[in-house]
């Protein structure tokens, strides 16, 4: 037996033994989103976590996400392999820096995108996230004012599309703003049998010559259900292996990125977690995401109003 198996044995003893479930996001590596309970995007995990029963929340995703599952489910332990595994959209948004924009604009309601910290979402009226965002800014009357963070590619997106004029905060995904629009378009004349798909935390102008955007899990549906059979794939390389599985019929390329040598882009947050690092976080039951009471307190109503609408 490979030690790969016995690690993959172990991890599913612990997790039947601590009564334990694996949620994993699709940008983490294959064989983490293989041994997942539940895989899938940031709504859907979020979703996952607030239906639960098991004791033990093993998220193998970024902070954030692990993060918002503890902030539903308050009296559960959840931990995640890798306390590292942040997120550049988080970082971009620093709760005090926030404050003070967030004064300058009194009369706005703030939609955050789930990308970002607890302490941000407790001075937030909605969070989103990229499944659900126009649905979430439509269930506002057009004429409250709005103020959209951290990630300014999705807000124009979405601004865009409603004719809203939301206030962004100036943040971005350093995975989805590498992508070359330049690279893209010799790509696709390379193939012109493909499509080209993006997720909406890309910049405008690799959006525009899109075919198609959404989240993961969006984006997943779409190739699944296209007559097409070859697409070129704007967003984290991790989603290619959900691809590959529910079409092992058609061909997938990665995006090209300004600056990357393999021809796919890599959040490198993600790829912290391991199948090693797993066994060991189920088995110590560390590192646990700890917050305040009253943290948890302001952060859950942002959350619990996002799954509320999303129903
Ligand atoms: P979704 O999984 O919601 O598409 O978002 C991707 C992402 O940014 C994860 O950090």
């Amino acid at each position: 037996i490979s030690p790969e198996l016995k690690l993959v044995e172990e991890i599913n003893r612990l997790k039947k033994e601590k009564n334990a479930v694996i949620l994993s996001h699709y940008y983490v590596e294959s064989d983490l989103q293989d041994i997942a309970d539940y895989v899938g995007d940031s709504l859907g995990l979020a979703q996952e976590a607030a239906k639960t029963e098991a004791d033990l929340i093993v998220f193998v995703g970024v902070h954030f996400m692990a993060e918002t599952a503890k902030i539903i489910n308050p009296s559960k332990k959840v931990i995640l392999p890798d306390l590292k595994a942040g997120c550049s959209l988080a970082d971009s948004a620093p709760a005090d820096k926030f404050a003070e924009f967030k004064a300058q604009y009194p009369n706005h309601q703030v939609i955050s995108y789930i990308n970002c910290t607890a302490d941000l979402k407790t001075m937030t009226d909605v969070v989103c996230t990229s499944a659900n965002a126009l649905k979430i800014v439509n269930s506002f009357p057009p004429e409250q004012k709005l103020i959209f963070a951290p990630d300014k590619n999705l807000g124009n997106y979405i601004n865009s599309l409603t004719g809203r004029e939301m206030v962004l905060w100036d943040g971005a995904c350093m995975v989805h703003e590498k992508y070359s629009v330049e690279k893209i378009i010799e790509l696709m004349d390379q193939h012109p049998d493909a499509e080209f798909i993006a997720h909406p935390e890309c910049e405008k102008p690799v959006l525009l010559v899109a075919k198609y955007i959404g989240s993961t899990t969006a984006l997943l549906n779409y190739v699944t259900a296209s007559q097409k059979k070859k697409f070129i794939v704007a967003t984290e390389s991790g989603i290619l292996h959900q691809m590959n599985r529910a079409c092992p019929d058609k061909i997938f390329i990665p995006a090209p990125s300004i600056d990357s040598t393999c021809g796919c882009n890599d959040c490198s947050y993600m790829k912290l977690n391991s199948l090693q690092k797993l066994y060991i976080c189920l088995k110590n039951e560390l590192p646990e995401i700890t917050l305040s009471d009253e943290v948890i307190k302001k952060a859950q109503l942002p959350i619990l109003r996002m799954l509320e609408i999303s129903k």
